[in-house]
């Protein structure tokens, strides 16, 4: 099978390296910056030419962000060539029109990387979704914030140390703030309830809140309550028809498989009517492990699949104010409804609330925010 390949940073390089050593797959033409580069002579500056190569068969987009992205590949599918991607970013923002161009195309259309890095992820949702009813998805969906609290959990090194560390490793986004800010995966959440629950919802409805603001202190106070903080993202169905998506840090006791989550893993869990509750565990982040789905994606194109993994997309509300979960508050910003929400105080500092809404919770932390934005929230499960 012959491949254009768009990127060739760190996933790209990757991948290249990956279909290098594969009997299936041709890379015969690289778009990147620096196309002297690219071994083999195969780098070059404008896609024209590869998009309009009849023999080529497959556009990976490894290159990230929205633009030229999406005109690339929205290009390539209307030339009827199969598309494979690692953006995240792109499958969210533009999930409808590129899961319809797809289809009109009779093109597959295959993003298992961009959720889970090396998870098989997407493809068992899809599994999963196709003869049963699944109810919720909820997991540690980011590599880099997992890796950064797990490292803070074991050791005193500054969150700011150990986010260059993960940077190093090649598991960060371009703009880490994606990563730690929650960004990165609310379109990871996204994506999967759209393919889950057969709707479109975009990455705004989910309601995020980040870990940019833990403390060393916030973490020796969980572990001394027998606490493990996680940034977890959870989407689900509703009655009557609506779903909630809320990706937010999380307090865990040692009995959730999530709390023992180390590095830059991930485990992502479902629960189907039939199946029950099913979990996928491994490394959410970095080279070889986001190559290694392309790939499998490439060799699921080679085997026949000529689809999205879904192609309903019904409206949907997202409706947050319907859960309810006690929170951990530290700040120093004085507040009449946290006082009023204040179930307990902790030694260390911090307070739990009585259970609340997420939506309620996080606009008293933005407001709590303006007077102290060193203020750290998390839920407790
Ligand atoms: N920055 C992402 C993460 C990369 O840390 O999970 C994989 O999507």
């Amino acid at each position: 099978m012959k491949i254009g390949l768009l990127g060739y940073g760190v996933v790209g390089g990757g991948v290249f390296e990956l279909c290098a050593n594969s009997e299936h797959f041709d890379i015969t033409s690289v778009l990147c910056l620096q196309p002297e580069s690219v071994p083999g002579g195969k780098g070059v500056a404008n896609a024209d030419t590869m998009l309009a190569d009849e023999s080529i068969d497959v556009i990976v987009e490894v290159m990230g962000g929205l633009h030229p992205a999406y005109e690339l590949v929205s290009r390539a599918l209307k030339a009827g060539k199969h598309v494979v991607t690692a953006n995240k970013h792109l499958v969210c923002h533009y999930y409808k029109e590129l899961m319809q161009l797809a289809a009109e195309n009779g093109a597959a259309l295959r993003c298992t990387a961009a959720v889970g890095g090396g998870i098989p992820w997407l493809t068992n949702l899809e599994r999963a979704r196709r003869c049963d009813f699944i109810q919720w998805i909820s997991g540690i969906m980011n590599g880099t914030s997992n890796y950064i609290l797990d490292t803070m959990h074991h050791s005193c090194v500054p969150f700011a140390e150990v986010l260059a560390s993960a940077q190093r490793l090649g598991y960060a986004e371009a703009d880490p703030s994606a990563d730690i800010d929650g960004l990165d995966i609310r379109r990871k959440l996204a994506i999967s309830a759209n393919i889950a629950f057969d709707t479109g919802i975009p990455e705004e409805a989910v309601l995020t809140y980040g870990i940019r603001s833990i403390s060393a202190q916030d973490v020796e106070a969980f572990a001394a309550h027998g606490y493990t903080c996680k940034l977890l993202a959870s989407a689900g169905l509703q009655e009557p028809g609506s779903i909630y998506a809320v990706v937010e840090p999380t307090l865990l006791g040692a009995d959730w498989p999530e709390a023992s989550v180390p590095g830059n893993y991930n485990l992502i869990s479902m629960e189907g009517q039939a199946i029950g509750k099913e979990s996928f565990f491994g490394q959410g982040a970095g080279r070889y492990p986001t190559a290694y789905n392309v790939v499998q994606d490439l060799e699921d194109i080679r085997c026949g699949i000529r689809h999205f993994y879904t192609n309903a997309c019904r409206d949907r509300m997202v409706d947050n104010t319907r859960l309810r979960r006690r929170y951990y508050v530290r700040t120093s910003a004085g507040s009449d409804w946290l006082t009023s929400h204040t179930e307990c105080h902790w030694p260390q500092g911090g307070v739990i609330t009585s259970p609340v809404s997420p939506v309620e919770m996080h606009a008293a932390i933005h407001t709590m925010e303006q007077k102290d934005p060193g203020l750290f929230a998390a839920a407790v499960l």
